[in-house]
């Protein structure tokens, strides 16, 4: 079932939304050389808690901390741990929030230092491909022509499209329906309605579009270990178009 919010509810995942990208300028400004992911999760979590939040992550199926920190070629669900980042790194981070109920869920990929030209150019298309998808969203658009924008712009720029996991609705749940592919064909799927909430969340690939998951039974890399990037907003359809939850507008 697709949840339809109403202005109180949207008015909760804006709040919710807010923390989290606040969260996620906080840790922007701690990124560096030598830091641990564990720090930035330490520190993820105690300004969750401050601004009234609960990170929603901790504890969801069993998974250990309250970011998610997915280091070059590690797609998503990285686990935080005592690895000092290096200069060259991306790192993808994840984060989720609820406030008062209602969950926010955002990633974004920075940079460690000085990273390469293909690194940055990853970054760069990676975003750019998010945006493509959003910019499809409007109530009585049809869902597809979000991964259909997604994916024409990756392969435009040869990236590989990660296909076995997907964006999702997100409400009093940090998953609901409807699943929201990277990839499918434009103009086919649901249409979309004012007060439906999605997370939209490209992950490409500078290689194979082709994904392992690891014995820790969370980290998922690429197969042929070349970096991956991970951008999500969570986004409000309106009769106009969106409005971003997790962004600074
Ligand atoms: N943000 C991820 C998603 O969009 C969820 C992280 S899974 C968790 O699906 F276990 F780390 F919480
Ligand atoms: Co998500």
């Amino acid at each position: 079932m697709i949840s339809i919010k109403s202005e109180k509810e949207i008015e909760l995942m804006r709040i919710a939304g807010k923390i989290n990208y606040q969260t996620h300028k906080l840790l922007e400004s701690k990124i560096r050389p030598g830091i641990t992911t564990k720090e930035l999760d330490k520190i993820a979590y105690d300004y969750i808690l401050a601004n009234n939040g609960t990170p929603s992550f901790l504890n969801y199926e069993g998974y250990p901390a309250s970011i998610c920190t997915s280091i070059n070629e590690e797609v998503v669900h990285g686990i935080p741990s005592n690895r000092k980042l290096k200069e060259g790194d991306i790192i993808s981070i994840d984060i989720g929030v609820i406030y008062k109920g209602y969950h926010s869920d955002s990633a974004w990929t920075y940079p460690v230092g000085k990273i390469s030209e293909e690194k940055q150019n990853l970054l760069n298309y990676t975003r750019e491909a998010l945006f493509e998808g959003i910019k499809e969203v409007k109530a009585g658009a049809r869902l597809h022509s979000i991964g259909a924008k997604v994916e024409q712009y990756a392969l435009k720029h040869n990236l590989g499209v990660v296909k076995e996991l997907v964006g999702h609705g997100v409400g009093t749940n940090l998953h609901e329906d409807p699943d929201v592919p990277n990839y499918g064909k434009y103009d086919t799927g649901l249409v979309l309605k004012e007060g439906m909430t999605i997370a939209i969340e490209p992950m490409l690939n500078l290689g194979t579009e082709k994904i392992f998951l690891l014995d820790d039974d969370w980290t998922i890399i690429t197969q042929d270990n070349k970096p991956s990037a991970h951008f999500e907003h969570t986004v409000l359809v309106t009769k106009d178009g969106y409005e971003i939850l997790t962004g600074d507008e």
